[in-house]
């Protein structure tokens, strides 16, 4: 069977790491056909969008997206990201966004006296709804009495099936799940998240559920790392631990992602977690390593199980053998840390 991909490679560092993720997923040898889809901030340049106006059709007639980042200092942050992977997280549906952050071999660690043993969580973001649903407006602009108001979002349905999707992946590892919100002060949404959380769990008798406030998760993370086996939490909790998550685990440039829709038929979009770095774009510095470790979690969402595992394979032995680009301690270029991996697959 041909997989259908649809690369999105998007901007600044975008196309550098997909060029090399692309590559490495070519090196396997599968019955692949990749479509090349230009949308990002050139495009909205030129046609008044991010994407093309039948976005979503082109989209859902792939079995998976391959992106690389969106976001750009010529447009405001807040329409490319809601001119593409948000919009497009939320019309497809891709409810569940996972976020593997292990520790490898030779990659070096910022917190003291940690080595890998000591570091592989995987993040299950909500990724639809909560924060990040959309709800809002402002009024009186350029007055002082201007307001802006952002409304979350917490639904019964939403909350159940990420929870219960992260229940599902912890039964299948060390059988830990954290859940993170802050419902001492904020008295709705994360109470009946919460609450689904205490229902849910009867379902999952062998996981042990941990009920942690997400400021203190956050020290928590810093300090004992190891606790920490799935953690579950609502899209903006989620999208500051990753980032906190990324650097334990190297830095940004080393952390994968996936948003799905578990037992749906829609396509997977599979991304580093890292956005376009403006700072260090064009200069073929960046890391492709989240890039790349994001081809091996689309592989095993298109059932690729052994093809999944040599990405990873391959990608863990270039980290402890080098070359590593310059934010993890190497000096090389990001085609370099491609070779080295497509040699290898
Ligand atoms: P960023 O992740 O692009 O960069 C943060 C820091 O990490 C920078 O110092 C950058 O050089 C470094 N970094 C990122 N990726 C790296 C890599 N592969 N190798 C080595 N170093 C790397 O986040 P920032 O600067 O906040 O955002 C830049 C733009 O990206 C903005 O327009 C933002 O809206 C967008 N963005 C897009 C995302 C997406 O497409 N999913 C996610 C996050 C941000
Ligand atoms: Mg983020």
């Amino acid at each position: 069977m041909t997989h259908r991909i649809a690369l999105l490679p998007g901007d600044g560092v975008g196309p550098e790491v997909t060029e090399q993720a692309r590559r490495v997923v070519d090196a396997l040898g599968l019955a692949v056909e990749w479509t090349e889809l230009p949308w990002g901030s050139a495009f909205f340049h030129t046609n008044g969008r991010m994407m093309a106006e039948d976005w979503e059709e082109v989209l859902r007639d792939h079995d998976a997206v391959l992106l690389g980042a969106i976001g750009d200092p010529s447009v405001p942050d807040h329409e490319s990201l809601w001119g593409s992977i948000l919009l497009v997280r939320q019309k497809l549906d891709l409810w569940a966004n996972e976020r593997p952050a292990r520790l490898l071999e030779g990659i070096p660690c910022p917190l003291a006296g940690r080595g890998p043993a000591d570091v592989d969580m995987l993040f299950v973001r909500e990724n639809t709804e909560g924060e990040y649903a959309g709800i809002g407006g402002r009024s009186h602009r350029g007055l002082p009495i201007e307001v802006g108001i952002e409304t979350s979002v917490f639904t019964r349905t939403g909350v159940e099936r990420v929870v219960r999707h992260a229940f599902s992946l912890a039964a299948k590892r060390r059988g830990v799940l954290t859940s993170a919100t802050k419902s001492n002060a904020s008295r709705f949404g994360y109470v009946l998240w919460d609450e689904v959380v205490e229902e849910v769990a009867a379902d999952f008798p062998g996981v042990r559920v941990d009920r942690v406030l997400v400021d203190a998760l956050a020290a928590r993370m810093v300090r004992d790392p190891g606790s920490l086996d799935v953690v579950v939490a609502s899209n903006l909790f989620a999208d500051i631990l990753t980032d906190l998550a990324a650097a334990i685990q190297g830095g940004m440039g080393m952390a994968a992602s996936a948003n799905i829709a578990p037992g749906h038929d829609v396509p997977g979009v599979f991304e580093p977690v890292h956005g376009s770095a403006p700072d260090i774009a064009g200069q073929g510095i960046a890391n492709p390593v989240g890039a790349i470790w994001s081809t091996s979690l689309m592989l095993d969402h298109l059932g690729e199980l052994d093809a999944a595992r040599r990405v990873m394979r391959a990608l863990e032995s270039v980290c402890r053998d080098g070359p590593r680009t310059r934010d993890i301690g190497g000096a090389a270029s990001t085609r370099e840390v491609g070779d080295a991996v497509v040699a290898l697959v």
